[in-house]
């Protein structure tokens, strides 16, 4: 099979995969926020007697269908992650590169750590994602972005395919030139992509899932076709679909039987997955999310594309 998940401990599963036979890693590892991340799935139909307005000022009668979570609170946050750390390292090619996602918590501690493992030398990028959705706290300028450290195993030769980056609109194309406002600019090391959209297809109802949009942007430019994706801490498995869109190959992993019914159902109809520790089968047998919606909507979130230079 070109492609395997598998539930459990990520360190010990780590451990049985080959030196340098990976040739990107992105991970989003709990951001140590010290909350349980966590999302109650409701379901709609529509109702006279329905509890909410929605879609067209039609009333809804909502159903609570279940809660999905994970622990995200950790005593020693940086030793759970320095052997994992460790492994990716060990398990990265030699032109591979490595996505940290994180935030602004945790990140200048993670940069330290990570330049411990990989070397100062071989840091590439802050990448940072920055989104506008949620609540404003109005003591503090309200957090709104994530960052992602960017690790290469050799600085002389690493994956970069500048040519495949989907290019974005010129914020003056004016200033620029019709041939050149028509074919756009790269991006810079700055992201204006939304949240998930809280009802859209995309979403799985799995807590902290990330944009589908930002995972095809970094695996488009730091791997190549049939290359092999891992990702440890999967989630909903967005590595998994970006690579699927992509023709990448992958290894997901995650410890949360709740992640692996999300994958199993978000994966259904997919025959290229080999599955460790876990049978898919009762989650795929007439899987659908489009039913599922968020509880947590924003009605103020505006869909936007990657790249759109709004704040
Ligand atoms: C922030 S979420 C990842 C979300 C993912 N990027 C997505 O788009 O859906 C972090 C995941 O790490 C998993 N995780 C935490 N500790 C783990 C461990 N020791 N081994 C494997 N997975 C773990 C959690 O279950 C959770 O699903």
């Amino acid at each position: 099979m070109a492609n395997r998940i598998y539930f459990g401990d990520n360190l010990a599963t780590l451990r049985g995969v080959d030196s340098s036979s990976v040739d990107m890693i992105y991970i989003d590892p709990p951001f140590n926020t010290g909350k349980l991340q966590g999302r109650t799935q409701i379901r709609t139909v529509r109702s006279e007697a329905g509890d909410r307005t929605g879609f067209q000022g039609y009333r809804y009668e909502t159903t609570k269908v279940g809660t999905r979570a994970f622990s995200d609170f950790f005593d020693d946050y940086l030793s759970f992650l320095e052997p994992r750390l460790r492994e990716a390292y060990r398990v990265l090619a030699p032109h591979g590169s490595l996505y940290f996602h994180i935030d602004y918590r945790e990140v200048h501690y993670c940069k330290i750590l990570l330049d411990d493992i990989f070397g100062r030398d071989c840091f590439l990028n802050e990448v940072i994602w920055a989104y506008d959705y949620g609540g404003r706290p109005r003591k503090r300028w309200p957090p709104k972005h994530d960052n992602i450290l960017v690790y290469v195993k050799d600085p002389d030769n690493y994956t970069f395919n500048e040519d495949e980056i989907e290019r974005i609109p010129y914020m003056a194309p004016g200033l620029v030139g019709p041939e050149k406002a028509a074919r756009g600019k790269l991006p810079t090391d700055t992201w204006w992509h939304t949240i998930v959209p809280t009802n859209g297809r995309e979403k799985t109802g799995y807590p902290t899932q990330k944009p589908l949009g930002i995972l095809k942007r970094i695996i488009q430019a730091s791997s190549n076709p049939s290359d092999l994706v891992l990702d440890f801490f999967a989630g909903s498995g967005t590595t998994g679909e970006a690579c699927l869109a992509l023709g990448r190959r992958f290894i997901l992993i995650d410890n949360n039987p709740q992640a692996m019914e999300v994958m199993a159902r978000r994966f259904a109809g997919v025959s290229d997955i080999e599955w460790v520790g876990f049978d898919p089968g009762p989650f795929q047998a007439g899987a659908s999310q489009a039913s599922l919606f968020e509880s947590t909507g924003d009605p103020d979130m505006v869909p936007a594309k990657l790249g759109d230079p709004r704040p």
